[in-house]
């Protein structure tokens, strides 16, 4: 199997005595398909996360990394430009305004192409290519010409937008029928499923039959896979006496407070870490909860650091978090607790296990893995979660308070009602929440999802 994703799982940094240092590339994307990748032998093409670097390719327990070298250029016009100025904030409900730039466009379409050739040259023949995300829609259809042989699967991590915002791109054909290069294609959710189905009928012409299309003289199949993560590993490592000490010391390094109320994001403004800071305010200022009773632990992962929209929320939230703690703390007793940091698995594991509330707050998220990584993670059967309704995970963690993240009442209130619930009403709630997060696993969304391409082999063997 060959994967292909903008990042590889690890940001690969030339040092200049000659060896390369590796750190865990950010995101949920690379949490999902690391477990998936390390049980089966296979190649994974991808950005090391430098500029102008060019890394020869190396191959460590079967899986061979593939780099692919951008130009300083090509990372300000087809990373940050293209796929996180115009695409991501327009997938995500424009929740922040999108740019629309040709050199952008004739770049996102330079950098898939180069991925696609690499897909092209170290595919076996008849291989499975799995294409990931909104960074490379155009691959599938490039890589058909050159490899008709291949079975090509996409998967989507982010939402697909309705047909309202998509339409506003000025390339939303292109984008259409590049996708339409692959035997399957999924998505998070079955409304992103249909948003798609509707546009491919309008803007090409596709006719469409029970999650089948037919376009090129080929039939497509589409469909919702939801993600999820590695959910016993992340049990087992709850589980370990490391991680139950670390908590234990992290709660008495928090002045044991009653109540820890926890956010983990990349620092993204889709998030709604201001939603839940504003949340956090408004009852400390009519003093339900204390700063003496609850305090609250952001972890704000830096993401996409040169773009001005992260720029400016980034100082919307240190603002924030500063008038909080100027308002609220007392000496050794803040009211929030902010790192801008990228912490190890081990460490936010220690994080979850100690948090009595776990807030997931985004105006629109994909899926959103954090919310499951804290559910799998309390093996004590304890803990709230509170959970924004547009995010993938709401739809299957039925069971979390949920919050709409646009009513800051209804998240304040969404808060109070965690921090006040029963132990046995918290209880039920988890003891339903991890029958859904164990049952439903990243394996089982990686099974779901080959086999469904699996299933369009008999029309790849026609084709060759
Ligand atoms: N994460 C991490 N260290 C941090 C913060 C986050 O490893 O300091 C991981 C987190 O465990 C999760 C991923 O980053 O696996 C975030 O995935 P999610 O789907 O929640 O959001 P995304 O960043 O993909 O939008
Ligand atoms: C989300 C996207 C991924 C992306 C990740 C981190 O999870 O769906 O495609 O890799 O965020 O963002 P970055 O821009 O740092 O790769």
């Amino acid at each position: 199997m060959v994967v292909l994703a903008n990042r590889l799982p690890f940001d690969l940094e030339p040092q200049p005595d000659g060896t390369t240092k590796a750190r865990q590339a950010p995101g949920g994307l690379v949490t999902a398909l690391q477990p998936i990748l390390s049980r089966r032998e296979g190649a994974w093409v991808g950005w090391p996360g430098t500029p102008d670097t060019e890394l020869e390719a190396t191959t460590t327990d079967g899986l061979t990394l593939e780099p692919i070298s951008l130009t300083s250029d090509e990372v300000d016009q087809y990373y940050e430009g293209f796929s996180n100025a115009t695409l991501w904030p327009l997938y995500h409900d424009a929740v922040a305004p999108s740019e629309f730039h040709r050199p952008w466009w004739e770049a996102y379409r330079r950098v898939n192409d180069r991925f696609a050739r690499r897909a092209a040259e170290v595919a076996a023949p008849g291989a499975t290519v799995w294409i990931h995300d909104y960074q490379l829609q155009l691959v599938p259809q490039m890589l058909r010409a050159l490899r008709p042989d291949v079975r090509i699967g996409f998967f989507l991590h982010i939402p697909f937008p309705p047909a309202e915002l998509f339409n506003r791109l000025p390339w939303r054909r292109q984008i259409v029928a590049g996708l339409l290069g692959a035997d399957l294609i999924g998505f998070q959710l079955p409304g992103g499923t249909r948003n798609f189905v509707r546009l491919a009928k309008s803007l090409l012409d596709v006719p469409t039959s029970g999650g089948r299309l037919n376009y090129d003289g080929r039939t497509i199949k589409v469909g919702a896979f939801p993600i999820s993560i590695d959910s016993a590993a992340q049990s087992a490592l709850a589980a370990t006496p490391e991680v139950h000490d670390a908590a234990r010391k992290l709660r008495a390094d928090l002045g044991n407070p009653s109540k820890i109320i926890l956010g983990v994001d990349r620092l993204d403004y889709t998030k709604g870490i201001d939603v839940r800071l504003r949340a956090f305010r408004e009852l400390l200022a009519e003093k339900d909860p204390s700063v003496d009773d609850a305090v609250m632990v952001q972890i704000a992962t830096p993401s996409r650091e040169r773009l001005e929209s992260y720029i400016r929320m980034r100082e919307g939230i240190e603002r924030q978090v500063g008038s909080l703690n100027g308002d609220f703390g007392k000496i050794g007793r803040p009211a929030v607790h902010y790192l801008h940091q990228s912490l190890p698995r081990e460490e936010l594991a220690a994080f979850y296990v100690a948090a009595d509330v776990m807030t997931v707050t985004p105006l629109r998220d994909g899926m959103n893995l954090v919310a499951k990584e804290y559910v799998a993670c309390r093996v004590d059967g304890g803990g709230t979660l509170l959970l924004s309704e547009f995010t993938g995970a709401a739809r299957e963690l039925r069971a979390a308070l949920q919050v709409n993240p646009y009513d800051t009442d209804g998240v304040k209130d969404g808060l109070r009602a965690a921090l006040n619930m029963t132990t046995v009403a918290a209880r039920r709630q988890m003891r339903s929440l991890r029958r859904q997060v164990l049952t439903h696993d990243v394996d089982r969304w990686a099974e779901s999802f080959l086999s469904a391409l699996e299933g369009t082999r008999d029309h790849v063997t026609e084709a060759r």
